[in-house]
């Protein structure tokens, strides 16, 4: 980061993403500072803590106004700042159309290949429009008076580049999609493609986590906008304009586990108690609850080990953290309840009267409850049907000082392309996953520690310093009057 931040050349960095990395929320007759679950904040705080710079994002608590200033400014992290957040305000019927409508109910489901059919909804559409121009309003008055790279994230903001690009040629526009790219018969039917791969191609350069959805995309654009691509590259061209189009795998901040798992045997301790766990082993889930993480699939395959493997019945439990996310949209109510219900119908035929086999917290958590048990757990399962990377799979393996515990990975992550010592599974598969749990359960401490201290190399080694520093550096080499990159 360091140098990246030493070839940004002076130009200032100015981060935009639709989720803010501190929200402050009314409770308890107060104010309160909340972290949002989800992988893209995390990710990415750490980094804007150690380059500065200006955070652009939605200002979404009901106290959010009262902490910031006139401009919807204010210094973060709040008890030791290091760079701005700037809140951008949205009436709740941009955020309805925008955020719920076409970035979620359309976006989300059409990037992620879960056949769950995207919503096409004209006034969605407008909305989303109107406020990507509004986040180029803001955008571009953080950036007046001199040069500036401008770092855009993920899918709310597909038209955001191109916008910038026609106000201000001279800025740097890099941006990382955080989802996946389907391939291009998949991503042809949204009636908008051509003016979404339009505003795309306003980048500079643009990221996704593995050459496979790179690949999607350069093969998207090739059968829907008129462009030249240079598969050798990886850039397309437009006029007079190139974007590059290069994977950069996401990752976490290695060395927040020690930060977040001192004291971590009181918290599990508390947590057992509370959750009536005795002692046995845990395997966890954590997840916002999405219909894209494989939840139910999880619960399950629980069901399923334990009639394949009776010798289980009473010795562990699936303890699943299943943060409420987007809960306007009844895809995410209804899956908080089916989740439940799953729960239920497994503790009920398989529970006794003492032991449970599932449980189910579903409500926020912080981080250093969720360390505490990534850090006590035998095992962790991610279970996506399809994800981006999926960071709580790192998480786990950075908590893990110990060098135990195993995980259960779906191929269907971009994490499982890097963590080929995880235990994969493909979630379709009821029986495979039961399989993997199994696995994970009975796995040898020998073995849990050879693949453990291999997993944990590979996340040292690729942290999220060094994805933002390839980034960056990447962007910086476009940056006019820049030092020249060294090779
Ligand atoms: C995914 C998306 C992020 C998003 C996060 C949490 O990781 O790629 O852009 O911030 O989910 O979702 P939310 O809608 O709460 O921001």
């Amino acid at each position: 980061v360091e140098v990246a931040r030493t070839r940004l050349g002076g130009a200032k960095l100015i981060v935009v993403a639709n989720r803010e990395p501190y929200i402050h929320r009314r409770a308890n007759g107060g104010v309160e500072l909340m972290r949002p679950a989800g992988g893209l904040t995390t990710a990415l705080d750490p980094v804007m803590q150690a380059c500065g710079g200006v955070w652009v994002g939605h200002g979404s608590g009901d106290a959010d106004r009262e902490t910031a200033d006139a401009r919807g400014r204010l210094a973060v992290p709040p008890d030791d700042p290091t760079y701005t957040l700037r809140r951008v305000w949205l009436t709740p019927e941009q955020e309805e159309g925008y955020y719920y409508g076409f970035a979620n109910s359309t976006l989300w489901p059409l990037c992620h290949q879960v056949y769950r059919r995207p919503t096409f909804d004209p006034a969605h559409w407008a909305v989303y429009r109107e406020v990507n121009e509004l986040f180029a309003a803001a955008v571009l008055e953080e950036a007046r008076g001199g040069p500036a790279v401008i770092f855009v994230q993920d899918y709310h903001f597909a038209l955001l580049p191109g916008l910038l690009k026609a106000a201000r040629p001279d800025l740097v526009v890099a941006q990382f999609w955080h989802v996946p790219w389907p391939n291009p018969e998949t991503f042809r039917v949204c009636p908008w493609a051509g003016e979404l791969l339009d505003g795309m191609l306003g980048n500079d350069l643009l990221g996704f986590h593995i050459q496979y959805h790179c690949n999607n995309f350069l093969e998207t654009v090739d059968r829907t906008v008129e462009s030249r691509i240079c598969r050798e590259r990886f850039s397309v061209g437009r006029g007079d304009r190139q974007t590059r189009v290069l994977p950069f795998p996401i990752s976490v901040d290695p060395d927040l586990a020690a930060e977040y798992t001192v004291g971590w045997q009181d918290r599990v301790g508390e947590l057992r108690a509370a959750h009536g766990l005795g002692d046995r082993p845990l395997v966890v889930g954590v997840d916002r609850v999405d219909y894209t993480k494989g939840i139910p699939e999880r619960v399950r395959a629980v069901g399923r080990l334990l009639e394949r493997h009776p010798e289980w019945v009473g010795k562990f439990h699936l303890v699943q953290l299943g943060a409420p996310s987007r809960t306007n949209l009844p895809a995410y109510r209804d899956l908080n309840a089916e989740v439940q219900t799953l729960a239920d119908a497994v503790n009920r035929t398989h529970g006794t009267a003492d032991w449970q086999p599932v449980v189910f917290v579903n409500r926020h958590c912080g981080p250093e409850d969720i360390y505490a048990l990534y850090r006590d757990a035998a095992g962790c399962v991610v279970s996506s049907l399809h994800d981006g990377m999926n960071l709580v799979a790192k998480e786990f393996v950075t908590a893990r000082d110990d060098g135990q515990g195993t995980l259960v990975l779906s191929q269907f992550t971009g994490a499982a392309r890097e963590l080929t010592d995880a235990v994969l599974v493909n979630p379709f598969d009821v029986d495979g996953l039961a399989a993997g749990l199994h696995a994970a359960l009975a796995m040898p401490a020998d073995e849990q520690r050879r693949r453990m201290r291999r997993m944990r190399a590979q996340v040292s080694d690729n942290n999220i310093y060094r994805w933002a520093g390839m980034l960056l550096s990447e962007a910086s080499k476009l940056v006019p009057d820049a030092d020249p990159p060294e090779v």
